[in-house]
């Protein structure tokens, strides 16, 4: 045999093996679809926790701008089930002039931990999908201020510190980013003597002086586009 006929052949091998590896994991996905290994009883009772959350935030959490809901499908799962406990307890959304947020936390008012560990793992579960930008602004400007001061706790492009409770900024909302940046900034989040990651935020809420330098860096984090 020659080396190139021996060539030829171990790509057809390769190739064979690939196409044979790709079929096992069609048929491995369609024997979850039709077995799921999953505690039923746990799905559904994660999908009847979050079916109030989807007349706002849509079915598979993408958001909703109308309603000015965010999408909720690329936030860590900390912190979202932080941030219904926050609602819930009154740490977020109780201040006066947080409208948006008022909104929110009576829709977390009733929510106990079991529903939402519930939530969090049936929003962890839908497929990812990055919102629409919809601010255009000096994206290069945006970068910079970025790096200056964001992202020491929101790591590198966005990605977020779990050690300093820093949420990953990507995948997120922009329009949404830059009014919870306003919120903290105008001491409308982050308030709260027991919200301490809120009040690690609402001291860097006078960093960003105007209007411009907010809609930059929100447009600068959205065009990242969603996480590795
Ligand atoms: C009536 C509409 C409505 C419903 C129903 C609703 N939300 Fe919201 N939610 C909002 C709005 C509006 C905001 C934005 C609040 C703000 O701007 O501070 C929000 C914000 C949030 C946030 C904050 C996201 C972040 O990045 O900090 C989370 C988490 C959230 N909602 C989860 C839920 C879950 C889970 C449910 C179901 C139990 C739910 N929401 C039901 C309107 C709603
Ligand atoms: C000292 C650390 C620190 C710095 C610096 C910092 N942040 Fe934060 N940021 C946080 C923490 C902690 C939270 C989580 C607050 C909470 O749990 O409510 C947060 C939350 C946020 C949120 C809310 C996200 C959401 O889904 O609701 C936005 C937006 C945000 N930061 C933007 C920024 C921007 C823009 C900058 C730079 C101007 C910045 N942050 C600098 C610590 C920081």
């Amino acid at each position: 045999m020659t080396a190139s006929s021996r060539r030829r052949r171990a790509k057809a091998h390769s190739r064979i093996t690939t196409l044979s590896l790709l079929a096992l994991g069609v048929v491995l996905l369609q024997g979850c679809e039709r077995t799921p290994q999953t505690d039923a009883a746990a799905v559904a009772a994660a999908s009847g926790a979050y079916k109030t959350c989807a007349a706002c935030h849509g079915a598979a959490g993408e958001g909703n701008e109308a309603l000015n809901a965010p999408a909720l499908v690329n936030l860590d799962s900390d912190y979202l089930a932080r941030q219904l406990r926050n609602f819930r307890d009154g740490r977020r959304g109780t201040a006066k002039g947080d409208s948006w947020g008022s909104i929110m936390a009576a829709q977390a008012a009733t929510l106990d931990d079991a529903a939402i560990e519930a939530i969090t793992a049936q929003v962890a579960g839908f497929p990812d999908r990055a919102p629409e930008a919809t601010i255009e602004a000096d994206i290069g400007n945006g970068r910079d201020y970025y790096n200056m001061v964001c992202g020491a706790c929101h790591g590198p492009e966005g990605v977020g510190n779990p050690n300093l409770g820093a949420p990953s900024l990507r995948g997120i909302d922009d329009w949404y980013l830059a009014r919870q940046y306003e919120l903290f900034r105008d001491g409308q989040r982050g308030m709260h003597p027991e919200d301490l990651p809120g009040q690690q935020m609402q001291r860097m809420g006078q960093v960003l002086k105007d209007e411009a330098a907010i809609r930059n860096v929100s447009a600068y984090l959205q065009s990242l586009g969603l996480p590795d």
